[in-house]
């Protein structure tokens, strides 16, 4: 089976999205992007075109529930292969909206696998997430951990992945790559992409970030009683470059068969949130005030991977240490202090849709 060149990326301007763009582009692929912006910009794309040094092929604004405009994207374009990032993502906001996120996450999904049966494209790779395991009380953890999602963002993912399983039993014609992620940080070294949640960051890393160029007082340290050598929780962080590189390799590997196959994509080592705070100050050249308050509803107190499964069928390991993660997150937040400029709205990306 011959290798995909062009790739349909769904959530492409997000976090994640947006640094695979780069990875993909570096590497010859055709790339066209759907994304609704809501909570992106379009104005990521310039910057993505700048690094890479290529355009992007089409950009489509949509909501990826909107079965008709996406089918219309693919009668249009030639897709090989579809990289799934367009999801919503915070896990205490999907506490509250459980009906949204599993229309979102899975109905979007539903929705691509339509639409991609509909023009005769089977190859996928998804994005899950290390939350799907929720409180496994060990470390690390290899694929055949049994799911235990505790919220309706890891349920989500948990339910897109059963459903992508079956769909690949029933239609050998099917080939789907999970790869659960579990902490991307950082940024592009370049310091023009990076982590530019909207609002209050939930995540450790862009608060961080945000506290040392001063646009935030102080973090708040979700609990120093777990039982951890510091107190404070571990996870298993990883450059979003490294994640990058690792969709592009999931790429190359589309064609090897028909079915599913999840990979765990992180590390193998566990910081805490100390350890965090430690290294992006050595990064950042200026202490990160911070204050312990109490847990986070919903918080495990370790979650590592075990990479070996990856590294075994692939060959792919992350390079990057925590170091570079927080000298890139830093770099990124210097360049960008308010994050990525004057947020158009979506229908202002003229670039290059043609
Ligand atoms: C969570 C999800 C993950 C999801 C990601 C994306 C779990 C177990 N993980 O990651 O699947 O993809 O969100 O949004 O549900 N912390 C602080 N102060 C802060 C922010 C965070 O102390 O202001 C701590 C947290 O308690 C945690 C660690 O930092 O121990 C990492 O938190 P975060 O960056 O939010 O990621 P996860 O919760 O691990």
């Amino acid at each position: 089976m011959r290798q995909p060149r062009t790739i349909l990326l769904t959530g492409g301007a997000g976090f994640i999205g947006s640094h695979t763009c780069v990875e993909l582009l570096r590497h010859g692929y055709e790339l066209i992007v759907v994304d609704d912006f809501s909570n992106s910009t379009p104005h990521v794309f310039a910057r993505v075109e700048r690094i890479a040094g290529r355009r992007i092929g089409a950009v489509h604004d949509l909501d990826i529930r909107d079965r008709r405009a996406l089918s219309a994207v693919f009668a249009r374009h030639p897709v090989d292969a579809v990289v799934h990032f367009a999801a919503r993502k915070a896990v205490g906001e999907s506490t509250r909206l459980p009906v949204e996120y599993y229309d979102t996450n899975v109905g979007g999904t539903t929705g691509l696998l339509w639409a991609m049966q509909e023009h005769g494209v089977h190859r996928l790779v998804f994005s899950s997430s290390c939350s799907i395991y929720g409180d496994a009380g060990r470390a690390p953890l290899d694929e055949a951990t049994p799911a235990r999602p505790t919220n309706p963002y890891a349920a989500s993912k948990w339910a897109c992945e059963q459903i992508l399983a079956d769909v690949c039993r029933r239609r050998p014609e099917f080939t789907v790559l999970s790869l659960r992620y579990f902490n991307p940080v950082g940024a592009h070294p370049s310091g023009l992409l990076g982590e530019d949640p909207r609002g209050t960051p939930d995540n450790l890393m862009p608060y961080v970030a945000q506290v040392a160029i001063g646009r935030r007082d102080r973090l708040r340290v979700f609990g120093a009683d777990y039982d951890t050598p510091d107190g404070t929780a571990i996870r298993d962080y990883l450059h979003v470059m490294d994640t990058a590189e690792a969709h592009r390799v999931a790429l190359e590997h589309l064609a090897d068969g028909p079915g599913m196959q999840v990979f765990n994509l992180g590390v193998g080592a566990g910081r805490s949130v100390l350890d965090v705070i430690a290294a992006f100050e050595a990064a950042c050249g200026s202490p990160i005030p911070y204050q312990v308050v109490a847990r986070r509803p919903g918080d495990v107190t370790e979650l590592v991977a075990d990479p070996t499964a990856v590294a075994r069928a692939w060959g792919w390991r992350a390079t990057r240490d925590l170091a570079d993660m927080c000298q890139d997150a830093w770099r990124f937040q210097q360049h960008n202090p308010h994050g990525y400029a004057g947020r158009a709205q979506p229908r202002a990306y003229q670039g290059a849709t043609p």
